[in-house]
């Protein structure tokens, strides 16, 4: 297949690579070959051999390519409160609302409905490759897998493992910690055998709750399943003081040391939120080159602060963004842009680039459209090891292509429709959707 159009694409966190009418070239196991600009001498035969063999397509005046989206942390099974109590503490957000919807997917024909409705639902929104936190019940998980499966989306996926009965409801655990980590590795098994007919492979994941739902013995168990099937890791970290007291409190330690000390934190994790993390736990991040799911509209309900972005990304640590539905209500990956950029402001308090003298900022954290895309696309992908995210010889073709309705746009730069996209593009805007050059919407 052929794609003839312009694009955007994000190089580091504050460049953009701008190609104008470009011919994207994809090979049959969906990876970008080549990117042929107009003044290359190949570009009109290949342009009009596509053409002819029908496999072009061709983009409208209107229309432009982007990298498909990347959401580092969702709870699928939480999608059905997408948007419900979010006056609540974390603490009564989950036992009182989120716990009992996670304990309704026992039942395979509710979680299939669900999940089918989720997974066309992201990737309508843009989103080409999810990490998912499922439940404890691989009934539902099993349903998840199957939906990512049928609408092509690439799927990661976790078993949730929680079994501490001090802070988990009886009707929603797992029995115990042996149930925990049989229930992982059967959902280890699961994904190997269902991703023999996939096209686009799944990958299950490791997935402690969080400290506080999980016994010591379970934490060391997945931590050795981590390792026995070099898998992905995912968790919460440092999302709320209640958290980090539970870590200071059973373990005398830092909620991040607690995952380390357990193995859960590698190269391959990806722990959501991180808004309290201090010095000390940024380096153990670095040093274990873990990465960070920035939740920005969930934050603002349960994460106790705002993540400094422009900090960590002045550092070697990976960071993505995250819906974290249902402590986020937006399925959309631009919404979340959108409130890490508000959120940034928040954060800020210099004025014309100098700092003003209060306690609230942590200087220059101002984030740009250019930063949001980046941690969108490219911080995702670096962060699930994957060779996508950017438009790019050697990058799988997952790709979304938006229109734009505004009036008068022929004097804008390409840096300002940029701008505007970030901005203005909803669900609406999103024409076609292409994981592994596959058509997946429109
Ligand atoms: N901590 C443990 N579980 C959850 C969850 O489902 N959502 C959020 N935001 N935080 C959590
Ligand atoms: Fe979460």
């Amino acid at each position: 297949m052929v794609i003839k159009g312009s694009f955007y694409s994000a190089e580091t966190p504050d460049e953009i690579q701008y190609g104008r009418q470009r011919l994207v070239v994809i090979d049959q196991a969906g990876y970008i070959k080549a990117i042929i600009a107009p003044q290359e001498a190949d570009y009109q035969t290949i342009w009009q051999q596509a053409a002819r063999s029908d496999s072009l397509l061709e983009l409208r005046a209107d229309q432009i390519l982007l990298p498909g989206f990347i959401d580092l942390h969702i709870h699928a099974p939480q999608w059905p409160n997408a948007g419900l109590a979010l006056d609540q503490p974390l603490a009564e957000w989950l036992n009182i609302y989120t716990f009992p919807l996670e304990a309704k997917y026992q039942d395979a024909h509710w979680a299939r409905q669900v999940y089918r409705d989720l997974v066309k639902e992201l990737l309508a929104q843009g989103t080409t490759t999810a990490l998912y936190f499922g439940g404890v019940d691989n009934t539902g998980n099993f349903e998840l897998a199957k939906a990512c499966c049928h609408y092509q989306q690439r799927g990661f996926i976790g078993k949730v493992a929680m079994d501490n009965p001090e802070q988990t409801p009886a009707n929603y655990r797992d029995a115990n910690s042996a149930a925990a980590l049989q229930g992982t590795e059967d959902f280890i098994k699961f994904i190997a055998d269902l991703n023999h007919q996939a096209a686009v492979q799944l990958t299950p994941v490791i997935t402690p709750r969080f400290v506080p739902s999980c016994t010591a013995e379970t934490l060391a168990g997945l931590g050795k399943l981590a390792q026995k099937y070099a898998l992905p890791i995912q968790s919460h970290c440092s999302e709320s003081d209640w958290e980090d007291n539970y870590a200071l409190e059973h373990f005398q330690k830092r909620d991040a040391a607690v995952l380390d000390q357990f193995g859960l934190l590698t190269q391959r994790s990806v722990m959501a939120h991180g808004t309290l993390l201090n010095d000390t736990d940024y380096q153990l991040f670095i040093q274990r080159q873990a990465a960070l799911a920035h939740c920005p509209i969930s934050n603002v309900y349960f994460g106790n602060a705002v993540l400094p972005v422009t900090h960590i990304l002045h550092q070697p640590i990976k960071v993505g963004l995250g819906t974290d539905i249902s402590g986020g209500y937006s399925p959309s990956i631009y919404q979340n842009i959108r409130q890490a950029l508000i959120s940034s402001r928040q954060l800020h308090d210099g004025v014309d680039g100098h700092l003003a003298p209060s306690q609230r900022g942590t200087g220059s954290s101002v984030l740009t459209a250019a930063n949001g895309f980046y941690l969108a696309t490219v911080g995702g992908a670096r962060s699930l090891q994957l060779p996508t995210g950017q438009i790019k010889v050697g990058q799988l073709a997952d790709l979304q292509i938006v229109h734009q309705n505004w009036t008068s746009t022929a004097q804008l730069t390409p840096q300002q429709i940029f701008e505007k996209l970030i901005y203005q593009t909803d669900k609406n805007n999103i024409d076609q959707v292409l994981v592994q050059g596959i058509i997946v919407k429109g």
